[in-house]
């Protein structure tokens, strides 16, 4: 799946505001080790570590394209590495990640695994997206499912893995212990029109659909889908509620 660092970047400033509010649930202390799972391009990454002192943080992505972008992040005590976040080893005071893990699947799995990165009393610190059930998704997974796209994408839907905040309580709870906080947020976004909807989704919802469709087949569902966010938002400007959750656990198990 290839990302595209531009079209990530042309709502920062809306992407920034949910990484501040995670932020805020770190316990700063000076000396952490720390790694930033999925950091993209990385300026998320070199503001987290500006904000931790003394720390050593690492960065990884899986993507060659967004890391590509985090040279000009490079500081001492800042460094970026290419790795898979679901082949990691190795323990740090404190695992964060930003709008990452709704990529990756079973969330039963992978809750325990990221808990067990944390060095005991140390801090995993997680923002996903919670927005899947807004019609600007929902059109999406609809149109996958018809013709010619279901054939064009072999039959493949993106199924999104993403847990109610009492599931990932749960969890949390019962690998990492009781030091926890975790809550759901809507960021109100205030967009020019629908065709605004397309543009946010095509640097990430839409991106794995992109990497399976040729390049016809990208343009008429598109098209499609610009035609249904159309009707189901006509106004200007369209007022685009996004969901997340954000939490934090410390592991005292
Ligand atoms: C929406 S971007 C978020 C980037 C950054 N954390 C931020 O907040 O701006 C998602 C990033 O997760 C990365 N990613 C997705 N799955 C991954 C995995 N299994 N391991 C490492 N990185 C992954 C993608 O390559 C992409 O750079």
């Amino acid at each position: 799946m290839t990302w595209n660092p531009e079209q990530y970047h042309k709502f920062q400033s809306e992407r920034f505001a949910p990484f501040d509010d995670l932020v805020k649930l770190i316990h700063v202390k000076p000396n952490l080790k720390v790694i930033d799972l999925g950091c993209g391009t990385g300026e998320l990454t070199r503001r987290l570590a500006d904000m931790l002192p003394d720390s050593d943080v690492l960065g990884i992505d899986s993507s060659a394209e967004m890391l590509a972008k985090t040279e000009a992040q490079v500081r001492p005590g800042l460094t970026f590495k290419q790795q898979d976040l679901q082949e990691l080893d190795g323990q740090w005071d404190l695992v964060f990640s930003n709008a990452v893990i709704q990529w990756v699947p079973d969330h039963h799995k992978l809750i325990p695994r990221l808990i067990e990165l944390v060095k005991p009393g140390g801090q995993l610190v997680v923002q996903l997206p919670s927005n899947h059930d807004h019609p600007s998704h929902v059109f999406v997974r609809d149109i996958a499912g018809e013709e010619p796209y279901r054939t064009g994408l072999d039959g493949w839907v993106r199924q999104p893995p993403v847990l109610t905040i009492f599931e990932y309580a749960e969890l949390l709870y019962q690998h990492g212990g009781p030091e926890l906080t975790i809550y759901e947020k809507a960021y109100p976004h205030i967009l020019e029109n629908s065709d605004g909807l397309a543009e946010w989704t095509s640097g990430t919802l839409l991106v794995p659909y992109f990497a399976k469709l040729s390049e016809d087949m990208k343009h008429d569902f598109m098209a499609e889908y610009r035609k249904r966010l159309r009707e189901r938002w006509p106004e200007s400007p369209v007022f685009y509620p996004f969901r997340r959750t954000l939490f934090a656990v410390t592991r005292n198990k």
